[in-house]
């Protein structure tokens, strides 16, 4: 079993609850139950981590050199600020997929440029947790080396 890291910044904690009508109903507990589900069915395991603040998702990025065959992250709002985020994901060249419940591309001009995009191996947003288990799906493909 290989294990993979998926990362969650800030706010997310509060799906379910936060602005319903752009993130949906959902809980992050649920998503999570979701991505553990799909990961076993590809016979990965996974490390599910939420924190509201960019330092302690930096270091988790850089702990996972030597622990996770890849990366999948929501910066949520981080995504749009933070050129730290993207440096580490650069830093420790694991396959990394960024991923999104909402179309950031439909929404505020803000949310438009992510500086993590820039260094990640793919992005997949818009399709509410879905998203997740799309993601699970493209890393396994890139740890297999499928691509086509
Ligand atoms: C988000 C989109 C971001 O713009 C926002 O700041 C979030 C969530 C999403 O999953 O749609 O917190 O990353």
């Amino acid at each position: 079993m290989t294990s993979i890291l998926i990362i969650n910044g800030p706010n997310l904690n509060l799906l379910g609850k936060r602005e319903p009508h752009i993130y949906g109903n959902v809980s992050l507990a649920k998503i999570e139950d979701l991505c553990r589900k799909r990961a076993e069915i590809l016979n990965h395991e996974v490390e599910f981590f939420q924190s509201n603040h960019e330092g302690e998702i930096i270091d988790v990025i850089q702990a996972a050199i030597n622990t996770h065959a890849g990366i999948i992250i929501n910066p949520a709002a981080f995504t749009h600020t933070s050129i730290a985020i993207a440096d580490a994901i650069s830093a420790v060249k694991l396959p990394t997929i960024e991923v999104h419940l909402s179309n950031i591309h439909q929404r505020e001009t803000f949310r438009n440029h992510s500086y993590v995009s820039l260094v990640v191996d793919g992005v997949i947003c818009g399709i509410g947790p879905i998203s997740y288990t799309l993601a699970i799906e493209a890393l396994d493909n890139l740890l297999h080396k499928e691509n086509c």
